[in-house]
């Protein structure tokens, strides 16, 4: 069975003193069940200089520490970047790679997402490679194309043994910070495709067991409807994951 999962993407949010609180707020009431987190997977990317301290103060076996970003080189002379082995060196199992507003406002290219992604793996973390199509292009009926080419062009070109520590999470750019989520319909008409697009690719086995999360607008009202749909196996969570009680019936939604 496939990993439900739900990741609380701080994005430029919170300092250090009140993303630790936050950090310790979510752990300390997470019920024993959702601790494991080879079940389900409870995960948190606090900006990267409040990554260290919330490894430091909660107990990191029960949370996946998970960061935002990370370098498309592996060191070296790359002035104000952070590479994928120092995350791991802080106790990171994930890294978010290809969000929208990197991809929007930091131009990063399928092509370096690739050599991001890349670079995870090689650290032994999993990447949540985030993927989903702008207003325009679902208005003209472009969306399963333009989502088609991110999978080609970055994850389906890795091997079958890498594939299997991909996690997808579509995020309609439209639906992001807007209060205006995907339609139940919407979501699983998407996560069901990218789903028959990974068998096509790799086989049923591995789609079947291939975690794809919904991001953009999700919170503690809308969770359980996006979350009852079969293909739908969790959350990226932005604004709702800032405060613990939201994020916390977030989780509690399957
Ligand atoms: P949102 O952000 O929940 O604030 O819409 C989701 C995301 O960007 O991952």
């Amino acid at each position: 069975m496939r990993k439900k999962i739900v990741a609380g993407n701080w994005k430029m949010n919170t300092d250090i003193e009140s993303g630790v609180s936050l950090a310790k707020n979510i752990v300390s009431n997470l019920a024993n069940e959702l601790c494991d987190c080879e079940k389900i997977g409870v995960a948190i990317a606090p900006p990267f200089t409040q990554l260290y301290a919330v490894a430091q103060a909660v107990d990191i076996e029960k949370i996946c520490l998970t960061a935002q970003n990370c370098a498309a080189e592996a060191k070296g002379a790359y002035t104000g970047e952070v590479s994928a082995q120092m995350l791991k060196a802080i106790g990171c199992r994930a890294v978010i790679i290809g969000h929208s507003e990197r991809r929007a406002y930091y131009n990063e290219t399928n092509e370096i997402l690739f050599k991001k992604v890349k670079l995870v793996l090689e650290n032994g973390m999993k990447p949540i490679f985030c993927c989903g199509e702008i207003l325009a292009e679902r208005n003209e009926n472009k969306h399963f194309q333009v989502i088609k080419n991110q999978l080609d062009e970055v994850i389906f070109k890795l091997s079958y043994e890498d594939f299997n520590n991909i996690i997808i999470a579509y995020e309609p750019v439209w639906a992001i910070g807007t209060g205006l989520n995907a339609t139940q319909e919407q979501a699983q008409e998407i996560h069901a495709y990218i789903r028959s697009l990974i068998a096509e690719k790799y086989g049923n086995e591995m789609a079947e067991n291939r975690s794809i999360l919904y991001g953009g607008s999700c919170n503690a009202a809308n969770a359980k409807d996006l979350f009852a749909n079969k293909d739908v196996d969790g959350g990226l969570i932005g604004g709702a994951s800032l405060k613990a009680e939201d994020f916390l019936k977030i989780i509690n939604s399957f």
